[in-house]
């Protein structure tokens, strides 16, 4: 519904006007990207040295991507950013990560990988296909593969088609499934680093920001959404947002609630006729319809009931418009399509009025008798 559309963008723009207004370090995105780039983070192009911590600048590239550049080991993708667990996820923008792996060196940088194994590269020729090792497709060529194998598991002699290209620690996601696991599907995933300085944790935690104290440069500092280790001027601007932004939100909330009952008034109001209306034209009213002719009414099968008031067809034991009860000797008529019975009082009368079955709203199609007193 598009009112409430409106309502739901007002709302969230009114909660982050809130949260700009307590901290001038804002929240900043890559263009289109959805990874919220804040404290530690800070884009390369928003150098502002209160809002970002060493080591966490992120480029934006023009195709709307994250960038994190290591000193040692040229550019990652990012995927995604845990503030809480402070992990970020990053990929290959080649999509070779273990060839990223052969040379990773996080040194120089705030990053750190919290579990790592050592893994020993080989290269072998395709005649050695078929056996333990599984190809690296994208570190692989026409006559040589490259495979990965945990450095525990790695036979002993090698065979004489494979030789070993570097045995390394490398980084992996976890502690658990240390030497079944293939290196393929260890590194088919993104490449999960950590950091440890700045510990925003606790703040985290608390689902508070954290960032530097402005009056004490290098202390951290935790501060909840609304109130910042804001300046005067920001507190002023808050108060007006709030000021300008609450009764805009009040005023938003009454207006759509107005359109919508406006709607609501005008049906319930047109219901209220139809109730109102004389009992002859209570099925209805709105609808303009014309009723079928007396010889087509007259056409329809009519029964009189016997003891034992047994209605045929899908009827229930009582009459569908007038909803009493069948009694015996009393006459009922069907309609021939849906057969469905009623009064036949109570049925000539509706269909004088409608060409409907006022239970299934089929239009009955006119008897032969009719058909044959149309044509000639
Ligand atoms: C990004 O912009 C630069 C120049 O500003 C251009 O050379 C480059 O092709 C662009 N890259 C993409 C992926 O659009
Ligand atoms: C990482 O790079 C630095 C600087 O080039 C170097 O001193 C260090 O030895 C490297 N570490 C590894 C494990 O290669
Ligand atoms: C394939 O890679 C191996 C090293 O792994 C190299 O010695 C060989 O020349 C390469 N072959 C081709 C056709 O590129
Ligand atoms: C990894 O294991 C291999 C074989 O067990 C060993 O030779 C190598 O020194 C180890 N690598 C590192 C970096 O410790």
């Amino acid at each position: 519904m598009g009112i409430l559309e409106v309502l739901f963008l007002f709302v969230v723009s009114f909660i982050f006007s809130v949260i700009y207004a307590s901290s001038d370090c804002q929240f900043s995105f890559c263009g289109s990207n959805n990874i919220i780039i804040r404290f530690p983070f800070q884009r390369e192009d928003e150098q502002n040295p209160y809002c970002g911590y060493p080591g966490f600048n992120l480029i934006c590239t023009n195709n709307s991507k994250a960038l994190l550049k290591l000193p040692h080991s040229g550019v990652f993708y990012v995927r995604n950013i845990n503030y809480l667990a402070q992990k970020i996820q990053v990929y290959d923008p080649d999509d070779c990560l273990p060839k990223r792996l052969l040379s990773l060196n996080v040194s120089g940088s705030p990053f750190i990988h919290t579990f790592t194994r050592n893994y020993t590269f080989l290269s072998c020729t395709f005649q050695n296909e078929g056996s333990q090792f599984i190809p690296i497709d994208c570190l692989s060529n026409s006559t040589h593969f490259v495979s990965a194998v945990p450095s525990l598991n790695l036979p002993n002699p090698l065979p004489a088609s494979c030789y070993v290209i570097s045995s390394l620690f490398v980084p992996v996601a976890g502690q658990e499934q240390q030497y079944d696991s293939n290196f393929k599907g260890e590194f088919s995933q993104d490449l999960v680093l950590t950091w440890d300085t700045p510990d925003c944790r606790y703040c985290e935690s608390q689902q508070q920001l954290c960032g530097f104290d402005r009056n004490n440069n290098n202390q951290l500092f935790c501060f909840s959404y609304q109130t910042g280790p804001s300046q005067q001027g920001i507190q002023i601007f808050r108060i007006i947002t709030l000021c300008i932004a609450g009764p805009a939100v009040i005023f938003a909330i009454v207006m759509a609630c107005c359109v919508c009952y406006k709607d609501r008034l005008a049906n319930i109001s047109n219901i209220a006729i139809a109730r109102s209306a004389p009992a002859t034209v209570l099925p209805a009213p709105q609808i303009v319809t014309t009723g079928l002719d007396e010889s087509t009414i007259e056409s329809y099968e009519k029964v009189v009931l016997g003891e034992s008031r047994r209605v045929p067809g899908p009827n229930g034991g009582c009459c569908w418009i007038c909803l009493s009860e069948y009694n015996s000797k009393e006459t009922i008529r069907c309609i021939p399509e849906c057969e469905h019975c009623f009064h036949a009082d109570c049925i000539d009368e509706w269909l004088r009025i409608n060409n409907t079955c006022p239970v299934c709203r089929n239009t009955p199609s006119p008897s032969p008798l009719h058909v044959t007193s149309i044509n000639p």
